[in-house]
């Protein structure tokens, strides 16, 4: 079976950090974001762009803005990661509408976004849907699941992915590496020391 996600022995935020994140998404719902095809399937994020006068139709994936409203939140852990790693990263907060199935995908900014860590944040334990990763889609449309019990995990987002949500809101925090850092690249680089600054 191809490897598909790597599993990370090494903290990305720290539990304190984990609830302080939580407490404040789930108390501003209000700074949510959501993203949205345009007719040509392109998507986009109101946030950043004019949508007037294009139809959209929301992918029920959100995210919430890191860098404006966490930034203090995770400074020391970010801060510890830029020390332990050493590669370029960006930080993310995903975000799925509940009863939502976003669709088996890749991601499509391919230069950003390679292979990401994701750290799930909220619901816990077994209320968090797991990633389905489909390495042979569509030939074989067998799911290998990324549950939360697998993370903090290394993702391949370069492999057709989904998530089938339940009823509640999912959320999670990823750190996420492009080219040339694609998940092989990572993979090797985490095995051999690189992939971190102090031996
Ligand atoms: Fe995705």
């Amino acid at each position: 079976m191809k490897t598909v996600f790597k599993k990370i022995n090494f903290t990305i935020l720290t539990e304190e950090t984990k609830s302080n994140v939580v407490s404040f998404v789930l108390s501003h719902p209000e700074l949510i974001e959501d993203f949205y095809f345009t007719p040509d399937k392109k998507i986009i994020n109101p946030y950043y762009n004019d949508i007037n006068g294009i139809k959209v139709k929301s992918t029920g994936l959100r995210t919430f803005p890191v860098k404006k409203y966490l930034s203090e939140l995770i400074a020391t852990d970010v801060q510890r990661l830029k020390e332990l790693i050493s590669i370029p990263f960006t930080t993310y907060i995903a975000y799925t509408n509940p009863n939502t199935k976003l669709g088996v995908h890749k991601d499509t900014q391919t230069d950003k976004r390679q292979c990401s860590i994701i750290v799930p944040l909220y619901p816990i334990e077994d209320n968090y849907k797991p990633t389905l990763i489909y390495p042979n889609w569509p030939n074989d449309k067998t799911a290998i699941k990324m549950a939360v019990n697998d993370c903090p995990a290394l993702w391949n987002i370069q492999e057709y992915h989904d998530v089938e949500n339940n009823d509640n809101i999912r959320f999670n925090f990823q750190i996420y590496f492009g080219l040339p850092y694609t998940f092989e690249v990572v993979c090797e680089m985490i095995d051999n020391g690189t992939f971190f600054k102090i031996k």
